[in-house]
């Protein structure tokens, strides 16, 4: 069977597919993250990529984000959900806890597969899966938050000046959901994002970030997402 919904995630996310294949795909774009894994979950055929690499090594600046999307549309895939580290912008946000985007910002570095026609799409998250998402989360009892998500481009985590400035607009801060979302508009893709709050991003605590800290909430939160995503995907159609 043809997976219809795709998980983009961490390496970790692999292990939940079970009888999977590895599936090496090629685009116009280039080659994605990796080769993508088919397999089931949660009674569906799913697809999974690994964001990064399954080694991990893609930073996010580096992340081919046009052949990703565009490799999940070719294998025939219509729903993705992706899934996301984030820094929590506003103190009752409190990591470690979950982040649902309803609307994203991305000021910079707009990727788009419109080169040579001009054409706009109106960026948005898919509002039926994301309904869905909320409801499995709080039905899980996850603390689960919902806003804007606003993508700095990486690879360095940003200034407290930054995070001073983009704490007036935004609820979050991350590195790829808003390329990813974006993407897959324009490819008629609908896009979901679930976001792990693993830090207070830089300045918004007195005391001083570490990517160590990020390393250790972003575990904390692992299990339950895994939870959440199998939920979310035996509802989604
Ligand atoms: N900033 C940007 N991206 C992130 C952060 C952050 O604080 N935490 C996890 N991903």
């Amino acid at each position: 069977m043809k997976p219809r919904i795709a998980i983009i995630g961490g390496s970790g996310f692999s292990e939940l597919l079970r009888k999977s294949k590895s599936v090496k795909i090629k685009t116009k774009y280039g080659s994605p993250s990796d080769s993508v894994e088919i397999g089931e979950f949660s009674g569906k055929t799913v697809t999974f990529l690994p964001r990064h690499g399954k080694k991990r090594n893609l930073p996010p600046h580096t992340i081919n984000y046009k052949a990703n999307i565009f490799a999940l549309k070719k294998i025939g895939v219509e729903k993705i959900i992706g899934v996301t580290s984030v820094g929590s912008l506003k103190k009752k946000i409190k990591p470690p806890c979950i982040f649902i985007p309803n609307d994203y910002m991305n000021l910079w570095g707009i990727q788009t597969y419109y080169e040579k026609e001009i054409v706009h799409v109106t960026p948005e998250v898919d509002e039926s899966m994301r309904k869905i998402v909320v409801e499995q989360a709080k039905s899980i009892g996850a603390n689960v938050y919902e806003g804007v998500y606003v993508q700095t481009t990486g690879p360095r985590l940003e200034t407290k000046a930054e995070i001073n400035f983009l704490k007036n607009y935004a609820d979050v801060v991350g590195m790829n959901m808003a390329t990813e979302a974006t993407l897959s508009k324009e490819l008629g893709l609908k896009y979901v994002n679930i976001s792990s709050v693993d830090n207070y991003a830089n300045g918004v605590l007195s005391e001083s970030l570490t990517f160590e800290q990020i390393l250790q909430n972003a575990r904390k939160n692992s299990n339950q997402i895994k939870k959440l995503l199998k939920n979310v995907v035996k509802v989604i159609e």
